[in-house]
């Protein structure tokens, strides 16, 4: 499923845009500069490099390199200043990342300020040593988080033009702050005609809505191994967080082997480490997941999980609801 092509304003990013526009100042007077621009799959890189460019425009600076483009090619002849957008770094051939690693050597071109983008997963290599590379010729590192709670809301309230009633704040909410989950709970309400005016707003007031988003979100996972995504969908029966050692015996894996797969989930901000606990970072994540395991298999899964959990001390109204989810 692709973007929806963006007739919202950019929300939220002001300070990341702010920092991005002095660096592109800075570089482009005089000695150049690189910017590793890192954030999870949907935060909003690609809309926050598409307004760094309208800003350059603005600024007469070169906007050098069209989407797609992998290499960051020579300097103009006469001097001019230019933006140089390299996205999405995990996705390019070997070649290319080879190609750019080498060019770090060279150290950062003058007059020019090179914005590397990338996803943190897949992990590969190539784009450790390009990171590196750059990273050793001065290259600045900017990680691009999800958005707080209240620039969440806003946007949703940007797309649908309307304040958001109760249950629409709350689907919101679940998207966990990613611009792409909340634009996918947003139309999707809106194209399952789950949305009616109430007082002061808009809200859903159709039930069943929700399976649209949870199938929407599923569709943004495929970037995941499909190991891990068999791992995770496991643990989503376990609740938005569990304990690691309970996935485990969920499984039937050792805890170290859970782990190294659990790593990856990591890495792609899918969850959080809190001590020995492991939380859905996005609830919809877990929600899509959960809503896509086979009626059978979830039902096994929460007998197991009933047992595994009164072994380990569960309260009974814990073990209650599992067994009552497995019938
Ligand atoms: N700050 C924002 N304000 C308004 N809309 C946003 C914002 N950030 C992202 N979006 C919207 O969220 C969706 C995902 O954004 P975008 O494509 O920029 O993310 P990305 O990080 O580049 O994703 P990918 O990992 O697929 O490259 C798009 O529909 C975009 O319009
Ligand atoms: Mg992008």
């Amino acid at each position: 499923m692709p973007d929806p092509g963006r007739d919202w304003p950019l929300v939220g990013r002001a300070a990341e845009l702010d920092d991005l526009e002095t660096l592109l100042t800075d570089a482009t007077d005089a000695a150049g500069g690189v910017v590793v621009l890192e954030g999870e799959a949907g935060v909003g890189r690609t809309s926050l490099v598409d307004a760094l460019r309208s800003g350059a425009r603005l600024l007469g600076i070169e906007d050098a390199a069209g989407p797609g483009s992998t290499r960051i090619g020579p300097p103009p002849a006469d001097g001019r200043a230019r933006l140089v957008v390299l996205e999405d770094l995990q996705d390019w051939p070997d070649d290319a990342l080879e190609a750019l690693a080498d060019a770090a050597r060279e150290g950062v071109p003058a007059r020019t300020l090179v914005v590397l983008t990338l996803r943190p997963v897949p992990h590969r290599d190539g784009v450790v040593r390009v990171v590196s590379g750059w990273t050793r010729a001065g290259a600045q590192h900017v990680e691009l988080r999800t958005l707080p709670a209240a620039a969440a809301a806003e946007l949703a309230e940007a797309i649908l033009g309307a304040s958001l009633g109760p249950s629409l704040r709350g689907a919101v909410a679940t998207a966990g702050g990613n611009p792409r989950f909340v634009v996918d709970v947003v139309t999707a309400a809106r194209d399952a005609g789950a949305l009616a005016p109430v007082e002061g707003g808009i809200d859903a007031v159709v039930l069943g809505w929700r399976a649209v988003v949870e199938q929407r979100v599923r569709g943004r996972l495929d970037y995941l191994d499909d190991e891990v995504l068999a791992l995770l969908a496991v643990a989503s029966v376990l609740g938005v967080s569990f304990v690691v050692v309970d996935l485990a015996v969920v499984v039937g894996q050792p805890v170290p082997e859970v782990w190294r797969t659990l790593r990856h989930a990591l890495a792609a901000g899918v969850v959080q480490a809190r001590g020995d606990r492991l939380v859905f970072r996005h609830d919809v994540v877990r929600a899509a997941l959960y809503g896509g395991l086979a009626p059978d298999e979830r039902r096994g899964l929460h007998a197991r999980a009933a047992t595994t959990l009164r072994d380990a001390g569960a309260p009974q109204a814990v073990v209650a609801t599992h067994l009552e989810r497995a019938r």
